[in-house]
């Protein structure tokens, strides 16, 4: 009997995708699922006609596989996996391989990592993003775990990758989690740009008093910018053009409930990053502008007590030049996320000793994935020329655009601020960016409180060492 060279479990979307992608790329695969009557529908349906055969119970799966066993799970992230490690646990050998593809907190995966390893199975926690028609046509993958069970599945993961200019968009991310922290910190910034792009559009529409048409026009526009061609601009675009289904005079965005709901990983940036000290004040307005979205009832009752300012007018430049100014301050938020995440990325790099190549990582993001962008090539580029970069808004490249397009994003953001409209990415980057590019800061003053009150002592900028004064005498 001739075994199946790669194996699924947890037949999602997600899993149908990529057991498809696999088998295209040459990979027969056997398919496992917890209801074998979902098994029986995919392979009479999207797997018939494939080299793709179905099991019943773990152990016949486990017996339809190749040595090294290669299995991929895409499954709930959480105690699920757990679950599934110990169920299949008893039927695995030496040098087996299970790779989680499943967006997994990234300590979950430093646990079951060592925990594997230790009974030597490999064990791999793979970032996997682009959605379901990425994990068909080729998604961006991150893996990370040991090197050598990275070795055992690169022929598998290259093939089934997105393919950009400069390869397959995946590489060996590092050790341990480091796979799933990429992951989760690849979310932040689409938190990030998401609602950057939301912003965009809410001053467009209460600002400009344009309709969704123009708005998706302007959209376009940008999409054929090197700054800002991405995938997440082009489908703000079709989402904007989308009609509503029951009413075709109204864009069905204009018919959706403003409340954004999300699944963990953004929270999970956010966290990282204050743990760890890294500054990402546009990537956490994100995640708190999806929090203040869910508070509907109480936005609602607010919007008749609290009152904002008069409003005033406000040119941000015309739609057939893409509205140049607010296009500033899109480009200079956009390029804030990257850095931010690209930041925490390095210190967390730095801390958990994943010793993550910064260059690859922007390369792996240039195709498949849902912040796929042209500027990735830049931010590779950055990190290529200058490995010691801290940060990305310094790059020469990066720095002409803040400089050219600073003065765009302060007066997007006063014009937000006079009229009363909110634009927490838009004006938390330009608080990062000033605070940023200012040598002395106000906190000398938060020391001195700090030593007045509470004797929490304070430098000096003139002398070394440690001082207290006796304020209140
Ligand atoms: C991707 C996506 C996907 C992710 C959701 C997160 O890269 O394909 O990041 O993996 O799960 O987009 O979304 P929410 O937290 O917004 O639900």
């Amino acid at each position: 009997m001739t075994r199946a060279h790669f194996g699924l479990i947890g037949l999602g979307v997600m899993g149908e995708n990529l057991v498809l992608n696999a088998e295209r790329n040459g990979f027969s695969s056997v398919v496992f699922n917890r209801t074998y009557s979902k098994t029986q529908e995919f392979l009479s349906t999207l797997g018939s006609g494939k080299k793709i055969e179905g099991a019943t119970d773990l152990e016949d799966f486990i017996n339809k596989l190749e040595r090294p066993r290669r299995i991929l799970m895409m499954i709930k992230a959480g105690p699920a996996i757990d679950s599934v490690i110990e169920q299949i646990s008893p039927y695995l050998e030496q040098g087996d391989l299970l790779i989680d593809g499943g967006n997994s907190e990234f300590r979950d995966t430093e646990r079951r990592v060592a925990q594997l390893e230790r009974k030597s199975f490999g064990y791999i926690g793979m970032g996997v993003s682009g959605g379901a028609k990425g994990a068909l046509e080729g998604p961006s993958m991150m893996p990370g775990g040991t090197k050598a069970s990275y070795e055992a599945i690169e022929s598998l993961v290259s093939k089934m990758a997105a393919q950009v200019e400069d390869g397959p968009c995946v590489t060996y991310v590092g050790p341990g989690g480091s796979g799933h922290f990429v992951k989760t910190v690849h979310n932040g910034i689409e938190y990030g740009i998401e609602q950057i792009l939301a912003e965009a559009y809410d001053l467009m529409k209460r600002l400009a008093g344009m309709n969704g048409n123009e708005i998706a026009d302007v959209f376009g526009i940008w999409n054929a910018t090197e700054e800002l061609s991405s995938y997440l601009v082009e489908i703000t675009e079709v989402c904007l053009r989308q009609k509503d289904p029951f009413d075709q005079e109204t864009g069905l965005v204009e018919k959706i409930m403003d409340k954004a709901g999300q699944k963990g990983t953004g929270l999970w940036t956010v966290v990282s990053a204050l743990e760890l000290g890294a500054s990402v004040p546009t990537i956490y307005a994100s995640l708190n502008g999806r929090v203040m979205s869910s508070m509907k009832d109480q936005r609602m009752l607010a919007e008749s007590i609290l009152k904002g300012p008069k409003s005033i007018s406000f040119d941000m430049g015309s739609i057939e030049q893409g509205m140049p100014l607010l296009m500033d301050a899109v480009v200079l938020a956009t390029m804030a996320s990257y850095a931010q995440g690209m930041e925490l990325l390095r210190i967390a790099s730095d801390e958990y000793q994943y010793n993550l190549h910064l260059p690859s990582i922007a390369q792996i993001w240039k195709g498949g994935c849902i912040i796929r962008s042209r500027l990735l090539k830049r931010i590779q580029d950055a990190f290529n020329s200058n490995p010691q970069l801290v940060n990305l808004l310094i790059d020469p490249w990066f720095a002409d655009q803040v400089n050219c397009r600073i003065l765009g994003l302060s007066k997007v953001v006063a014009a937000a601020a006079e009229n009363g409209v909110p634009v927490p990415c838009l004006s938390s980057t330009l608080d990062y960016i000033n605070s940023y590019r200012t040598g002395r800061l106000p906190q000398n003053l938060v020391q001195a409180m700090r030593d007045c009150f509470g004797s929490h002592t304070y430098e000096r900028i003139d002398k070394h060492g440690s001082f207290h004064t006796e304020w209140l005498d």
